[in-house]
């Protein structure tokens, strides 16, 4: 197992210690896993390229160490517990030795459909544990799993499809949501018609059993796993293989295949696992997110299990049958680590304490935050209500690329503060920067949050297109990462992340790209042109605002927002409905044609009194009409 820091002495010289030594600090952790064989070097990394290889010649397989690793000492151990969406339906568990022969199992399906190491296989899921055990059985035989969030649509899924050259996707027929259940089959059947065809099999689970429509590519899941032998020997992977692909959006073009690896996730999610959530051996863990995000791969699969954690996965959500469904989940199995995000604090706040109060909730031990910048309000309620006092909350910073938490207090170890996800874990080296790169050194200061030295489960590249990881990440400053977030230190020394400084928003912890949301607007034949901005929102941290011009032939103006909600629905997905749509016979514009989005943004946060000099505006009378319509 890696390191589990205990006392603030210890992480102010654990930390030191991997500042001065990375290499030296992350070998020591990486010796605690199981490798077939050993790295020649343990970092070979430039932010040029960039080329960043951890454990460099060393070669493992992660399934190995979040399995078979555990089998001799907790494979009686519940590895997932499951809850069902229906509060009256029965939980299920797998320990670790059942739900090795499952892997094992899938894993021997996915081979006799042809996929093996290196292949793409796609996932578009609900939260069963099928989702889990499939992803694992990819990692098992080398393939790269890609899970897509099965809120996304059709389209959306055939462009994650057609970008990775995914060989298979995994599905379910139907998805149980609250009171509803949702077609899933249907989405992949009309994603695949828009031209999938490196898909040779689809294979589908069955969830609720309700009626499919049934294509020559489609197998049953139970009819190729079932039979299958529960010994599956682990495909021994490079250190940098690929392990998976996850799609993220970015302020430019389509969303992006972020590229994780083998080695150095697997030693940075364990590691940072056990000590955000200072997990101890018989405790129950909950991550509330889906596997379709960064957040459900890292800390509801990977890094529970290779620490060897009763890991919770959730089919349901929060409000259903009502606004006490988490807390009730909490009280049945004695949760000791609950991590959830922002908004769902929010939303369930906002239906009031009763329906937290009602919980025995002592078995709580530590709270996590996650996804967005949480507020004071919520952080207030989250401690008080939630942990009465006695929990501190993790707020964890981190994102996709990421791989895992960067900079979260460590519970019980070193302070917490409302709105500041406070300290760099060890090995990880922030650096806040101004526009021109130039270090902000000191305390009590503002900048653009950076990283100077790799951690292991950074970024690899962008899935097809290195150019553009390059671009994104490591061009805007030399030799360092950006991370496209402001933050502030304090005069302590905590930092405080303060949101995105590019053009990407942050809607109920989901990452939108406005240009994305943009193109979707403008697949309607009547938009001339749309420009989308963040606006503060209550509940979701930020909701999208949508400045159209349309053409003149529009009549009914009700029903012209009605059909641009749904053709955003349609392109990405119900998650990218703009909240408000304004229409404008014009766009503030720079004399070079740039859309001000300063001044959109002001706009649409109903602070529109003070928007600055606009007299440098190519055609600043479109202004008085963009304030007179807004909808703030
Ligand atoms: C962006 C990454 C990785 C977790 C899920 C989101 C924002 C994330 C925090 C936090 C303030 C946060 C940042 C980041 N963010 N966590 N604790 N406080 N902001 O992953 O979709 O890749 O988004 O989420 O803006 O850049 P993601």
């Amino acid at each position: 197992m890696p390191l589990q820091i205990k006392s603030l002495d210890e992480y102010k010289s654990v930390y030191q210690r991997s500042v001065d030594d990375p290499e030296g600090f992350w070998a020591e952790q990486a010796e605690t896993f199981n490798w077939s064989k050993k790295w020649d070097k343990v970092l070979d990394w430039n932010f040029r390229e960039p080329d960043i290889n951890w454990f460099v010649g060393g070669k493992t397989n992660i399934t190995e160490n979040a399995l078979d690793r555990h089998l001799e000492t907790r494979g009686d151990k519940v590895a997932i517990l499951w809850e069902p969406n229906d509060p009256n339906a029965p939980s299920k568990t797998y320990t670790y030795k059942e739900l090795h022969a499952e892997v094992c199992k899938a894993a021997n399906a996915l081979k006799a459909n042809g996929i093996g190491k290196g292949d793409r296989v796609c996932f578009y899921m609900p939260m069963v544990p099928e989702l889990a055990i499939g992803v694992l059985a990819c990692a098992r035989i080398g393939a790269i799993h890609s899970v897509v969030f099965a809120g996304f649509s059709a389209t959306a899924l055939a462009d994650r499809i057609k970008d990775a050259t995914c060989k298979m996707v995994i599905c379910s027929d139907y998805n149980h949501r609250g009171a509803k259940n949702i077609p899933v089959k249907k989405v992949v059947d009309d994603a695949l018609a828009m031209g999938c065809e490196s898909i040779e099999t689809v294979l589908v689970h069955k969830n609720t059993g309700e009626d499919v429509a049934w294509n020559d590519v489609d197998k049953w899941w139970h009819d190729e796993v079932d039979g299958q032998s529960t010994d599956c020997p682990a495909e021994q992977m490079d250190s940098e293989d690929t392990l998976f692909i996850l799609y993220t959006s970015g302020s430019t073009g389509k969303p992006k295949g972020v590229v994780h690896t083998v080695g150095g996730y697997m030693v940075y999610t364990a590691f940072s696992f056990k000590n955000v959530f200072q997990y101890q051996e018989d405790d129950i863990y909950w991550c509330t997110a889906d596997i379709g995000w960064i957040t459900g791969h890292s800390y509801i699969i990977y890094g529970p299990l290779l620490a060897g954690a009763t890991t919770m996965m959730f089919e349901g959500v929060p409000t259903y049958p009502d606004a006490g469904r988490f807390w009730q989940v909490c009280e049945k199995h004695k949760v000791n680590q609950f991590y959830t995000a922002p908004t769902a604090i929010r939303a369930l706040m906002a239906y009031g304490d009763e329906f937290v109060e009602k919980y025995d909730l002592s078995s709580l031990r530590v709270l996590g935050s996650v996804g967005e910048p949480i507020n004071e309000e919520a952080w207030n309620w989250y401690n008080e209500k939630v942990g009465k006092g006695n929990c501190p909350i993790a707020d964890t910073w981190w994102q996709t690329e990421t791989g895992g938490i960067l900079i979260s207090p460590l519970p019980g170890i070193t302070d917490t503060k409302p709105c500041y996800a406070s300290y760099p874990l060890p090995g990880v080296q922030p650096i806040l920067v101004d526009p021109d790169g130039n270090e902000l050194t000191g305390n009590d200061v503002e900048g653009l949050l950076c990283m100077k030295f790799p951690w292991p489960s950074i970024i690899r590249t962008t899935y097809g297109d290195h150019e553009r990881c390059r671009q994104v990440y490591f061009s805007t400053f030399q030799d360092m990462y950006f991370t496209g977030d402001g933050a502030r230190r304090d005069k302590d020394g905590r930092l405080r992340i303060i949101g995105r400084v590019d053009d990407v928003i942050n809607v109920s912890g989901h990452r939108m790209g406005t240009a994305e949301v943009e193109n979707a607007i403008n697949e309607h034949p009547q938009v001339v042109e749309s420009a989308v901005v963040g606006f503060p929102h209550e509940i979701k941290g930020q909701g999208i605002y949508a400045y159209i011009i349309p053409s003149d032939d529009i009549v009914d103006e009700d029903q012209f927002i009605k059909e641009i909600r749904a053709v955003v629905t349609k392109e990405i997905g119900p998650i990218a409905k703009p909240d408000q749509v304004q229409v404008v016979p014009g766009l503030p514009k720079t004399r070079s044609g740039k859309i001000m989005r300063r001044i959109l943004r002001k706009v649409a946060s109903g602070d529109a009194s003070n928007l600055g000099d606009i007299s440098t505006l190519l055609n600043p009378e479109v202004v008085e009409a963009v304030k007179k319509g807004a909808k703030a």
